[in-house]
């Protein structure tokens, strides 16, 4: 079932994506090397209880954090820990909130000081291939077009789409229809209409598109152990061009000093 979202709904998920994107700014101040993951979480849980709302993705099926800190391999769901984030790592971060009935869902992977030039490209294309995405999530369009503009976008630079993990809905619940593969064939899938809140959230790796759950039955990584990007935007869908809820220009502004 499709859940179109009026536009006071719309609002409130605004907040939270925006409460998310100045929180994935705090973390970006924080970002280099000896720093632990686990202190990127904790400034990050302090953030939104500061504005009023509570960490989204905190006891969400159980997950122990705020934050999903995922380095490297590691494509989504990484638990932060008293790993050291050295120079040369890359670091996928996803936040989440939760305030007036609703959830904020975005995610941004980061440089820990200077990173090997092919893996500056993959961190490239892969944040391209979201808004490739984007650029597809209009009304009368289908997940498929999503999917294909992602796939088409990062396959042509030589790289894999992990296929396991998808985008969604949002809204309610963190995860609502439907789902928003990174593949897939154009005019196929779920029909879009306006007031359809998606996350696009392309997770592209640099080697092959198979991964692997560790142990601790959350962080997921490349069977190959070569490095995945993943960012990650809530968008609503609109007659002639989707409207972007979340923001990477409080984290480029903090990146790009
Ligand atoms: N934020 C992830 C997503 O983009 C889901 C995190 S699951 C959680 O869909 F359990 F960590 F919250
Ligand atoms: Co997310
Ligand atoms: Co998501």
């Amino acid at each position: 079932m499709l859940i179109y979202k009026t536009e006071e709904e719309i609002e409130i998920i605004r907040r939270n994506n925006l409460l998310v994107s100045m929180t994935l700014a705090e973390v970006a101040k924080l970002i280099k090397p000896g720093v632990t993951t686990l202190q990127l979480d904790k400034i990050a849980e302090e953030f939104i209880r500061d504005h009023g709302a509570v960490p989204g993705f905190l006891g969400y099926g159980g997950y122990p954090n705020t934050l999903c800190t995922s380095v490297n391999d590691e494509v989504v769901h990484g638990i932060p820990s008293e790993r050291i984030l050295k120079e040369g790592d890359i670091i996928s971060v996803d936040c989440g909130t939760y305030m007036e009935g609703f959830y904020g869902d975005t995610a941004y992977t980061f440089m820990v000081g200077n990173v090997k030039p092919e893996i500056v490209n993959l961190l490239e294309t892969t944040k391209e291939s979201l808004f490739k995405g984007i650029e597809n999530a209009i009304e009368g369009k289908r997940t498929g077009d999503i999917g294909y503009a992602v796939q088409f976008h990062a396959e042509q630079a030589g790289y894999s789409v992990v296929r396991e993990m998808v985008g969604h809905g949002l809204g309610k619940d963190m995860h609502e229809a439907p789902e928003v593969p990174n593949y897939g064939k154009r005019g196929r899938g779920v029909k879009l209409a306006e007031g359809l809140v998606l996350c696009i959230e392309p997770m592209i790796n640099l080697g092959s598109k198979f991964i692997k759950q560790d142990s601790d039955g959350w962080t997921i990584r490349t069977l190959d152990g070569k490095p995945s990007a993943h960012y990650e935007l809530a968008v609503v869908i609109r007659k002639d061009k989707a409207e972007i809820l979340s923001t990477f220009k409080y984290i480029e502004e903090v990146l790009n000093g």
